[in-house]
């Protein structure tokens, strides 16, 4: 395994999205038209935000990723570029759209999200080899599941190859070949996300150990099951909430992974990066969007030093 660095480097191989949210507590019914309360349009994807999240944190961050040749897709480039992100393995896919996300967002703060995934589905293992010489040189690779598992999956065989430091964050929840995924060092589900690795369900602490301990017995190593309010589980050990009064919580698990990998890599044990993470995560619900609601490293340090 490559040795901690102070700037380490984050390679995220994943999706972008465009995020369409809307604020509402009603939902139409067949047939219906209703109105919302309030729109916002701003850069996500799940990848995207994971990416934009370990810089803030201060990571020296790449992307390999793929955006549609519409609108948005030099947008998201310029978006990565802003931000100070690499953007040098994102290309335009023609004859595709974008990925976008539209999303609806409740009064209490929680979210429910579509995913059309356009250009990230055709993210193939061509994209990861054209990347090589990159990914050889991170600190850290993330991985998610906007793009094709078989790109996911020969990516986690590549960092294992080579001795590289590998997460995947298995969203959005699906059915997964855990051999494969047992490439990762660190699984980070959320409880849906949980349950369709395990099949088991996840309610509560309990079952939560129980699906980590079963997904160990199954082969997979780091297992940090991702608890919202109520902090983030690693293998048996509960790591406690950072406590806030959430307004927006879109994109807290991917301010969580975005932080934990650059906490790792930067050489914090499993422990201190999970709790940093959860203070990162915490802070980016305190307002609306998903990129938009991340802090900078000045304000989560201030709120870490508060502990
Ligand atoms: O995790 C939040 C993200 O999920 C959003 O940005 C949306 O694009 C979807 O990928």
């Amino acid at each position: 395994m490559r040795q901690n660095s102070p700037q380490p480097h984050i390679v995220v191989v994943g999706s972008a999205n465009i995020d369409l949210t809307t604020f509402t507590d009603q939902f139409p019914r067949p047939g219906e038209t209703i109105f919302g309360d309030r729109f916002q349009l701003g850069f996500g994807g799940k990848g995207a935000n994971q990416a934009v999240a370990a810089r803030l944190c201060g990571g020296r961050v790449s992307m390999v990723a793929r955006v549609g040749d519409d609108l948005f897709g030099p947008a998201t480039i310029r978006n990565f570029t802003d931000r100070g992100v690499d953007a040098g393995h994102v290309s335009i896919t023609p004859g595709v759209s974008s990925g976008v996300a539209p999303i609806f967002v409740d009064s209490a703060g929680q979210n429910r999200i579509f995913v059309v995934k356009g250009a990230n589905d055709r993210l193939t293992p061509a994209d990861v080899d054209a990347a090589a010489d990159l990914l050889r040189s991170a600190d850290c690779i993330v991985l998610q599941l906007e793009i094709p598992v078989e790109t996911v999956y020969y990516t986690l065989r590549f960092a294992r190859r080579h001795g590289i430091r590998s997460i995947l964050n298995p969203a959005p929840g699906q059915p997964l070949d855990l051999a494969e995924i047992a490439n990762a060092d660190y699984v980070i589900p959320n409880e849906t996300e949980a349950e369709a690795l395990s099949g088991r369900p996840v309610r509560n602490l309990d079952e939560a150990r129980a699906c980590s301990r079963r997904l160990h017995e199954r082969g997979l190593r780091g297992v940090i099951t991702t608890l919202g309010a109520n902090g983030a589980l690693w293998g048996d050990v509960h790591v406690p909430p950072h406590r806030v009064q959430p307004v927006d919580t879109t994109g807290a698990g991917d301010a969580f992974i975005g932080s934990f990998a650059v906490s790792l890599a930067g050489g914090c044990g499993e422990a201190e990066a999970i709790a940093r993470a959860n203070v990162y995560a915490a802070l980016s619900t305190l307002a609306p969007g998903t990129q938009m609601s991340f802090v900078g490293i000045e304000r989560w340090e201030a709120a870490w030093g508060g502990k």
